[in-house]
């Protein structure tokens, strides 16, 4: 099939190279000169594994092609709209300005007859009326939630555990399913839904994410009172099969541009829906999320003493989580900012976020390795679990420090090498 992806970010660059991948041909477009030039050479503009390969891959058979004139999308047949909704600064609602300026760009080109495919994460009600305004010139839309991690972007597009397809009419919601066929034919499962089904499938999914990770985060606050271990009890109350280990994991928190904004924007609609009471408990959630970073940044002044002014910190991490360059209201950047804020001199070291985190943290300092961020540190804080901290020797790290703190931020590290090598070794949610 000839197809448009419209809007190149990590959902939509991921989408267009996927679909390419199915032996489909792709036109990628975006408004951002410079991204599509990268895009054209075949070249990734931010780090997600196995992306630069099949962009390679399929940039250089022709599959994929990329422009910035939404005309270059005439002729496909089908069109997936893949544009942000960031969080309006100021308030909780998403902005919708991209998701309206890309559908009514289409509106503008689309052969009558073809679909458009609504990907972007959109407050509920907002299908409906897109619908609306492409039907008025002969489009159909399906509504087409995407469910993609970052750092799986492409297993999870190619390999998704669900497709969830909204829509009110029967031929769009075939045309959707004949373009993902070799996905289908695999055995992933379709649920079919009207549009609001769709539209809430995706934030619904985020939220009881969130809540997950705020609930034994929670759970972690009431540990650090009563002198238990937050990691024991996720290990035994995971073994329930109803509660399950995955997304259990206690520490700085949820971060990313996905998790954060989309309970926000939920309880945004919910309150213009006159349903917010439905959704209360998300701010709880939110709350619960954030209370983590100013824990971190308390626990850090507690084993300094009382004082961070005049102090040295290393930070382990910048990225929201790791195998990702996003830096996206990242745990770890907040609480590096804090510190800095607090008094002390901050050098950070991230494997992949580095040039991000100086872009939006120009005042922090940035080392080129872990033990360099370390050097001459009071203090050293784990705030994202890079494969690469989990092996670091506390001997080494020992050779660098001024003092031999460390706090684990994301509860990976194992207290009692750190202990045994003479650390003093905090960590959230932990005696
Ligand atoms: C998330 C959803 O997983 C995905 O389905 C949706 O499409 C987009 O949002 P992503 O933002 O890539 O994906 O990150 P995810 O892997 O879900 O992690 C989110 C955050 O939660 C990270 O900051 C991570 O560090 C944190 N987290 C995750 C925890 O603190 N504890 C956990 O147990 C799991």
């Amino acid at each position: 099939m000839r197809l448009s992806v419209i809007g190149t970010g990590y959902l939509g660059a991921t989408h267009a190279a996927a679909m390419a991948e199915l032996g489909h041909d792709v036109v990628g477009i975006d408004v951002d000169e410079t991204k599509v030039a990268r895009l054209a050479a075949g070249e990734v503009p931010f780090y997600e594994p196995g992306l630069p390969e099949l962009l390679g891959k399929h940039v250089t058979s022709g599959r994929l092609t990329f422009g910035t004139s939404i005309a270059a999308a005439a002729d496909a047949e089908l069109h997936f709209v893949c544009v942000g909704t960031p969080q309006k600064p100021g308030e909780f609602a998403a902005d919708l300005q991209y998701v309206d300026a890309a559908f009514a760009a289409l509106a503008d080109i689309a052969a009558p007859g073809t679909v458009a495919v609504g990907k972007s994460t959109v407050p509920v009600g907002t299908a409906s009326r897109v619908a609306a305004l492409l039907r008025a010139r002969g489009v159909e839309l399906v509504w087409n939630p995407e469910f993609l991690r970052e750092g799986f972007a492409v297993e999870d597009t190619l390999r998704p555990d669900r497709i969830v397809i909204g829509a009110d009419a029967e031929e769009p919601r075939r045309v959707l399913e004949r373009c993902y066929e070799p996905i289908v034919a695999a055995g992933t499962p379709v649920v079919h839904t009207d549009f609001p089904t769709a539209e809430l499938v995706k934030v619904a999914a985020n939220s009881f994410l969130a809540t997950k990770i705020s609930f034994i985060n929670a759970m972690a606050e009431i540990c650090e009172v009563v002198g238990a271990d937050v990691v024991k009890l996720a290990e035994a109350i995971g073994h329930d099969e109803r509660i399950g280990h995955k997304f259990l994991r206690a520490g700085l928190g949820f971060g990313g541009g996905c998790l954060p904004k989309d309970i926000r924007a939920f309880m945004a609609r919910a309150g213009e829906l006159g349903v917010d009471q439905a959704v209360a408990f998300l701010k709880n959630v939110d709350d619960i999320n954030l209370r983590r970073r100013a824990r971190m940044v308390d626990l850090a002044r507690e084993t300094l003493d009382g004082s961070l002014a005049g102090r040295r910190a290393g930070i382990l991490g910048a990225a929201f989580k790791p195998d990702s360059d996003d830096i996206r209201d990242s745990p770890a950047l907040d609480v590096a900012y804090a510190i800095q804020r607090a008094g002390a001199a901050v050098w950070v070291y991230d494997p992949e976020a580095m040039g991000n985190a100086k872009e939006t943290h120009p005042t922090l300092a940035y080392a080129p390795t872990a033990l360099e961020a370390c050097r001459d540190a009071d203090i050293v804080l784990h705030l994202t679990e890079w494969p690469e901290f989990r092996v670091l020797h506390p001997d080494d790290l020992a050779a660098v420090v001024r003092s031999k703190n460390i706090i684990d931020g994301r509860n990976v590290l194992d207290p009692e090498q750190w202990r045994a090598a003479g650390w003093h070794f905090r960590a959230l949610g932990r005696p």
